[in-house]
């Protein structure tokens, strides 16, 4: 998200808009027509992987789809991730890559040709879903500027976290309400990398501390697979749940509410038919919209 700033976000923004008017016309879209996109996913996806695959088929893109090479590649024969993406760069007009060390993003950069695009690396950064995160909630309050929120769950191996609060963090009068088990707060460098940069941060620790006044409620998953000990997984796992109980004492009528999923407990599901849950709704769609609007934009000729 360091690559971006309010006026590229803004210009993504527009694109988005522009593209989802056309879709909803039902027109057909030809921006990727003749290209060819590798999707390289080293570690597990549903919805990356597959909102990727759309919106590069809605625009008449191609892709080359390798789901787990750890067992179905040259990886497995110990070839380095730098040779397998000059490989596919060779192939393809574009990268986009998960995997699960951090950084390994911006080392496929390095050795690839052709752009590449981090859908996940490890617990660093997931640019993509923060664009579709940011846009959700532009959408609906036309703006990213004096906004309050709520982000809850797993603030310290949640990259889906780091990359939106990076991202809020270019926009004016944010503030932040961060509510996490004790052992999974957000990382104290950076707290002071997005504090540095304006944003408002108030770490609370339990549900009754929640501001009445905010515009969105961003919830988490606990990252199992990032733990070394199941035990102390099942510690922290699912101490923050959305019930109806609590959106009655601390909602309210403009809120919306969002979650990246997987979901595996932290929002019951009684609350999925309230309007203001947007996570299997429109956050969901907007993740091909916004992945059509950067992906046109990066390879318009
Ligand atoms: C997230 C991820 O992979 O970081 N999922 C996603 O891409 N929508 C969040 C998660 O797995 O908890």
């Amino acid at each position: 998200m360091d690559q971006f700033d309010a006026h590229s976000l803004k210009k993504i923004f527009n694109k988005t808009k522009t593209i989802t008017k056309l879709l909803n016309k039902k027109k057909k879209m030809s921006l990727l027509s003749g290209k060819i996109i590798s999707l390289l996913f080293f570690e597990p996806s549903s919805r990356t992987f597959s909102s990727f695959c759309a919106a590069i088929k809605r625009m008449g893109g191609q892709t080359i789809e390798y789901q787990n090479p750890t067992q179905t590649s040259s990886t497995v024969k110990g070839e380095t991730l730098e040779d397998t993406i000059k490989m596919f760069a060779n192939y393809s007009d574009l990268i986009v890559i998960r995997h699960p060390q951090v950084g390994s993003a911006q080392r496929a950069a390095v050795a690839s040709r052709a752009p590449v695009v981090n859908a996940g690396d490890g617990i660093g950064e997931h640019p993509t879903q923060a664009i579709l995160d940011l846009y959700t909630i532009f959408e609906k309050f036309g703006r990213l500027d004096n906004l309050t929120g709520l982000i809850t769950g797993d603030l310290l191996n949640g990259r889906t976290v780091h990359s939106l609060i990076r991202g809020l963090s270019y926009f004016k009068n944010i503030t932040l309400y961060l509510l996490s088990p004790s052992q999974l707060r957000l990382p104290s460098d950076l707290c002071q990398k997005f504090v540095s940069r304006g944003i408002k941060l108030i770490e609370i620790t339990n549900e009754k501390e929640i501001s009445g006044n905010c515009h969105f409620w961003y919830w988490t998953r606990v990252q199992k697979e990032r733990f070394k000990k199941t035990s102390d997984y099942e510690k922290v796992k699912n101490k923050f749940v959305i019930t109806k109980e609590l959106l009655k004492n601390k909602g309210n009528k403009n809120l919306i509410i969002m979650h990246p999923l997987p979901r595996v407990g932290e929002i019951e599901v009684s609350i999925d038919d309230d309007p203001r849950a947007v996570y299997l709704t429109k956050q969901a769609i907007n993740g091909v919209y916004t992945r059509m609007a950067l992906l046109s934009l990066i390879l318009k000729d």
